[in-house]
């Protein structure tokens, strides 16, 4: 059977290596990985798939920025011709982006299956693009592999067959569990280059925190005071750069170091020598739980709630004043001990290859 793995932007990458090197492993699967060219930079996409040794794409659709009706209306429009010229058996879909939600639109309307890999959360905040993103990959979706079990409730809520629902658990520990050893010894260089021992560690980049320039001074004027606490290493996503540039504002202050994006393996240790994470990204919520840093979320809400209730995580929505509050706790108390959800053990990628085996090549052996 043909398997085509579909990603678009940096937070698919390390969720389709896992998949991807599973599924080498089972007799009679061809697969291929097809980019939609949603993120470009060679610091947001050429080096993770260095890092992550992931094959070269077959297909680029080289969609690059645009708004949100153009970005899904384009990768549409470019993946409905590769596919229909060489339509595959099954299609993997990753996480919530764009590129997510536009190519199981297409693959549902071409009657071809389609999995979704990281189905079920919900922040049940429909301002959020990713939210939507997520509801409907998963009304389209033929096999939902979740990675925690309230990712179950949510879709059987949502009506979902429990036939399609398979808690697998997550993908993004595997690749973590499997690259820590390597990203290890490059704390040494990069410490010297940070020229900091304790450290938070800061990543916003989402619409809610970095589009309304009012909203964005009043976290940088608040990161700085933290600074004088504690030194920031504020790695800078595109977006939030953006924002920055048209408000003629330069983020770096004496203990706020703003660096450009970081590759998977400098992130990951950057991320497991920090004193404490503040973020407004999903997957970072996951990988502190998993390293037991505690995170401060600069949302109002999470489509990931284990990482509060078994995790480090907290969430300090858009309050300043308890994101400091929070990052004083964090600096004066022993960090409390925490627990890593079911399925965290960095055997996801084993068990979605397997159940994809089972479903689809009954008779062949797992090599
Ligand atoms: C996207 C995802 C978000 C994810 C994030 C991780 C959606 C709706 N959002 O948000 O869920 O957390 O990726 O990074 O899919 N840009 C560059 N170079 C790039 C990519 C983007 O300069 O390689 C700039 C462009 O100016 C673009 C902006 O960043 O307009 C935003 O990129 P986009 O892919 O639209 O969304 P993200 O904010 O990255």
């Amino acid at each position: 059977m043909d398997i085509l793995h579909v990603v678009g932007a940096r937070p698919n990458f390390m969720k389709v290596a896992p998949v991807m090197d599973a599924l080498e492993n089972c007799t009679g699967i061809n697969q291929a990985l097809l980019h939609t060219g949603q993120h470009y930079d060679a610091n947001m996409s050429q080096v993770f798939f260095q890092q992550l040794a992931l094959p070269k794409p077959a297909v680029n659709l080289e969609v690059g920025s645009a708004s949100h009706a153009v970005q899904t209306a384009e990768i549409m429009v470019r993946f409905e011709q590769v596919i229909t010229r060489d339509p595959p058996n099954l299609v993997l879909v990753y996480g919530d982006v764009n590129s997510t939600v536009s190519t199981a639109l297409v693959c549902a309307k071409l009657l071809i299956p389609v999995g979704h890999v990281e189905a079920g959360l919900r922040s049940f905040d429909r301002t959020m693009p990713e939210e939507i993103n997520r509801l409907m990959t998963d009304q389209l979706a033929d096999l939902l592999f979740t990675p925690s079990e309230d990712g179950d409730a949510n879709l059987l809520r949502e009506g979902i067959d429990p036939k399609k629902i398979h808690c697998v658990g997550n993908v993004m520990i595997d690749t973590l569990k499997r690259l820590l050893p390597l990203a290890e010894p490059r704390w040494a260089h990069l410490r010297q280059e940070y020229k900091v021992d304790r450290f938070g560690l800061v990543t916003i980049h989402r619409p809610s925190n970095v589009d309304d320039p009012a909203v964005l001074s009043e976290l940088l004027r608040t990161l700085e005071e933290i600074s004088e606490e504690i030194p920031i290493i504020f790695p800078l996503h595109p977006r939030t750069r953006k924002q920055l540039t048209g408000m003629n504002v330069a983020a770096s202050t004496k203990h706020l170091h703003v660096v450009a994006p970081l590759s998977y393996l400098d992130f990951l240790a950057t991320q497991a020598h920090a004193t404490l994470v503040i973020t407004d990204s999903g997957g970072v919520q996951e990988e502190t739980t998993f390293l037991g840093v505690p995170c401060m979320t600069v949302r109002d809400n999470t489509e990931r709630p284990v990482t509060i209730t078994t995790g480090t995580n907290v969430l300090v929505g858009h309050d300043m004043e308890k994101l400091k509050h929070e990052v004083r706790r964090a600096l004066n108390a022993p960090p409390e001990r925490t627990t890593v959800p079911p399925y965290w053990d960095g055997k996801t990628g084993e068990r979605i290859a397997a159940i994809i085996q089972h479903l689809y090549l009954p008779s062949m052996p797992i090599r």
